[in-house]
């Protein structure tokens, strides 16, 4: 089986799967570093059996599992998934197709709108880049002040990613919330992320700790997987007096520091399923 590893700068979790997939027979492995991708519409010089897509940018990872699959090469995830899980409002709508719970939700395009939106559902909100992740340049909007700042800061200062202004309801998660990983039909592993701060991601300094995956968050997470589209998925999840809430999937998902308190192999599950899907017709 030919494998095409997608990939651009190498992180942890790039080297974390290499050493996985080194340990599998009849795989041969083909590094295509997004860096160097030339594609030509017109031409298919690939032979792929899956691509598994691990870029960092997600532009380029976008329209590169586009053009792979246009080429006919099987990708995890698909590009539907990237284009989903990659844009925080078509997940929302997506998950609200699905009836799957989630955090309040409300989209306006202008400042006036937006205003009257946030000051309609109530505070604290939160305002998020429809395209982000890592935590950047979320902003939780205690008051009037703070909004009608952060809007006219956004209208003037900010990018194109900054006229749609999605606006979350607050959600008081207690110091935490779950990250949990979804690999084909299987919930594998989750953990806690608790901080002092409200933005609980481990790259923003949240600790991990083991998180038991009932029967409960299973099927959440791999309802909502499937609601996306399915592949390989991480799952922001808050727990509140009412149930779970989804809060947001990723698609090209970092697990570093999941592997230890989870005490699962998430590299080694990743690769299994790439492996799995090269093999089906
Ligand atoms: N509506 C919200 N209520 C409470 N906390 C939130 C809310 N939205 C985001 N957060 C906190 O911020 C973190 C990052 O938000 P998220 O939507 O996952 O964006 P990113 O793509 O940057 O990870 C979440 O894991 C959570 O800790
Ligand atoms: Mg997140």
């Amino acid at each position: 089986m030919k494998i095409a590893f997608l990939h651009s700068v190498l992180r942890k979790e790039e080297k974390l799967l290499l050493d996985e997939f080194v340990l599998r027979s009849d795989i041969e492995l083909v590094m295509v570093d997004d860096r160097l991708l030339s594609f030509y519409l017109n031409r298919n010089n690939y032979h792929f059996d899956v691509v598994i897509e691990r870029c960092i940018n997600h532009s380029r990872a976008l329209h590169a599992l586009r053009l792979f699959e246009s080429a006919g090469i099987k990708c995890v995830n698909t590009s539907h998934v990237a284009t989903v899980c990659g844009d925080k409002l078509l997940t929302s709508i997506v998950l609200k197709e699905h009836n799957i719970p989630q955090p309040e939700v409300a989209v306006a395009f202008t400042e006036e709108s937006a205003l009257a939106t946030i000051e309609e559902m109530g505070y604290p909100v939160v305002l998020k880049p429809a395209v982000g992740s890592w935590g950047r340049l979320l902003a939780k909007v205690n008051d009037r002040d703070a909004a009608e700042a952060l809007l006219e800061h956004k209208t003037i200062l900010g990018s194109y990613h900054h006229s749609i202004f999605y606006i979350q309801k607050y959600v008081e998660k207690n110091g935490r919330d779950i990250r949990a990983f979804v690999v084909g039909d299987e919930c594998i592993a989750a953990i806690y992320r608790t901080s002092g701060h409200w933005i609980t991601n481990t790259a923003r300094g949240g600790t991990a700790t083991n998180c038991p995956v009932t029967e409960e968050l299973g099927r959440l997470c791999i309802d909502a997987a499937k609601a996306v589209g399915g592949g390989i998925v991480a799952l922001d999840i808050f727990e509140t007096d009412n149930g779970y809430l989804v809060n947001e999937i990723n698609y090209t998902m970092e697990f570093r520091n999941s592997i230890q308190p989870t005490g699962v192999n998430i590299p080694g599950k990743i690769v299994d399923y790439v492996i799995s899907v090269g093999g089906t017709r």
